[in-house]
């Protein structure tokens, strides 16, 4: 029997860029991690840099090359996390510790971006063999190893267990400014501040919120791309240009990760031509999925969330390459007339609130998606608690998430995010630069998919009366469907004869 002082504190299975580097923070924070992974050159791999940054001198992560080998090598009560894929692998490495002799009391972490519907399952499927908790990741490479945000949810007892772990490993917060505190050394671990690792709710909860992070990171990044497109293919600034545009902007209410990796993306010289590398990267977008579940969701529980959407669609409009080559030379657009330099600033000036605007609506559009969706599954989601540990570690991380935690620690029952007194405000402030900015952008020709349905969303959520008044009479009208009447409260359904025969208002039960 192996001494319990050479067993490990954790199994890891799946050591590929997420699952590696979680390894190594894991080790960081002062965790013995038993290592696995179907390909041993990743092993290996892992182990070598942890020896290369390791200064304590002490093993740290030990490889193993079985499920059963990894099994033995672990201190009980078993805690087994997972970095594999979304779908079967996950099924996969759950039957394989099934069959190598997995016990009940263990808990076995899936990290991956599954889909939500899928961990419930999980959850049940297993539930005889060990306790299927989940805990969805964010923050990319270097989010995994300094400091990731953490979006945990399952069984409160596994929470229990897994809780240390996480928030020593998460990104952390200072509790009073709400900003990121800066781990980014090998070694370096961080024991103060509020860490992105938050319960958020029983299975699958954690999941769906992962997901509709990921729906606002789509929107988020679409946004900085139809941005970059008004002002790069609109008025001629040169990626470089763009990228000092940027990062003014990234040092006032727009910045973000994703705004400071957009300055560095659109400096980034190409090695083989010396020029901006990203003029010479091909316009067709990749998605591995979860923009597109958000997208799916919100037409299902029937939220309007149109800028996820579509910056879901912008994604599918650009794998078109070779119909827009086509179509390019055939369709035709504005006139354009040359713009002086001081009205290129003035649109400049108008397309930044143009973003923060269009911003604030996607991610209301996401918090009013989590709110529907925890209706709907019987979920208690903690909004502040959410954009709390948004704030650092994860790809939308940004100031803007205290402004939001703020709104929900002033109401966590927001019937929409628009209508918080600080947003109100911003809005109200930069709704007419909005206007004007997609204007421009109409006239220049560009598209602005994002940006114009969020404004559309704004608008749509001004109006105390829509159109669906003439739609309901268009429904009756060839379908018998009935509508109600805003001059009466009786509830009833009405229908009419909608033909050149008197027309005749019945009530209908
Ligand atoms: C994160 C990211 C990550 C995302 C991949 C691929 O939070 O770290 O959202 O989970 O899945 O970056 O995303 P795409 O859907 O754009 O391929």
């Amino acid at each position: 029997m192996t001494p319990d002082t050479l067993l490990c504190d954790i199994g890891f299975i799946g050591l590929g860029v997420m699952g590696k580097n979680l390894v190594l923070n894991l080790a960081d924070n002062n965790y013995s991690v038993a290592a696995f992974d179907l390909c041993e050159d990743k092993i290996a791999a892992v182990i070598e840099q942890d020896q290369l940054e390791n200064t304590t001198n002490s093993k740290r992560v030990y490889g193993c090359t079985s499920y059963s080998q990894l099994l033995s090598q672990l201190k009980a009560p078993h805690i087994i996390v997972l970095s594999v894929p979304a779908g079967a692998a996950v099924d996969f490495v759950c039957e394989q510790l099934i069959a190598a002799g997995i016990n009940d009391n263990a808990i076995v972490i899936d990290t991956g971006n599954s889909l939500w519907v899928d961990t419930v399952d999980r959850e049940r499927k297993y539930q005889n063999d060990f306790l299927l908790f989940s805990s969805a990741v964010s923050g990319g490479e270097v989010g995994a190893r300094f400091g990731p945000s953490l979006m945990p949810s399952g069984s409160p007892e596994a929470w229990a267990r897994v809780k240390p772990i996480w928030q020593a490993i998460a990104a952390k917060v200072d509790a009073t400014t709400g900003k990121p505190i800066e781990r980014n050394k090998p070694g370096q671990v961080i024991s103060e501040g509020e860490p992105c690792a938050a319960y958020i709710g029983p299975a699958g909860a954690g999941h769906y919120v992962k997901m509709v992070h990921n729906g606002i990171e789509y929107a988020d990044m679409q946004l900085i791309c139809e941005a970059y497109h008004i002002l790069h293919t609109g008025l001629g600034f040169s990626a470089a240009e763009v990228g000092d545009i940027f990062e003014q902007w990234n040092n006032g209410k727009l910045d973000s990760y994703l705004m400071e990796i957009s300055v560095e993306v659109l400096r980034h010289k190409s090695v083989d031509t010396g020029t901006a590398l990203v003029d010479i990267i091909l316009d067709k977008a990749g998605q591995k999925g979860t923009g597109l579940w958000t997208a799916m969701s919100s037409l299902e529980v029937g939220c309007p969330a149109p800028t996820i959407a579509e910056a879901v669609f912008a994604r599918s409009m650009s794998s078109f390459k070779s119909l827009r080559t086509q179509a390019s030379t055939r369709l035709k657009g504005p006139e354009l007339t040359p713009l002086s330099e001081q009205e290129k600033q003035v649109i400049i000036e108008q397309l930044h609130d143009a973003m923060y605007c269009a911003k604030i609506c996607a991610y209301a559009q996401g918090f009013q998606l989590m709110k529907l969706a925890a209706k709907e599954h019987g979920w208690t989601l903690n909004f502040a608690s959410i954009a709390k540990i948004w704030r650092a570690g994860c790809i939308i991380r940004a100031t803007f998430l205290q402004s939001i935690t703020q709104a929900y620690e002033r109401n966590e029952d927001l019937d929409n995010l628009l209508l918080d007194d600080f947003f109100v405000a911003q809005l109200s402030e930069r709704q007419l630069n909005w206007r004007k900015a997609l204007c421009s952008a109409t006239m220049l020709g560009i598209p602005n998919p994002a940006m114009s349905s969020a404004l559309a969303y704004y608008d749509a959520m001004r109006c105390d009366v829509l159109p669906a008044n003439l739609l309901q009479g268009q429904r009756d009208f060839f379908g018998a469907h009935t509508f109600e009447r805003n001059d009466k409260t009786d509830g009833k359904k009405y229908h009419v004869q909608w033909s050149t025969l008197e027309r005749n208002t019945v009530a209908i039960d």
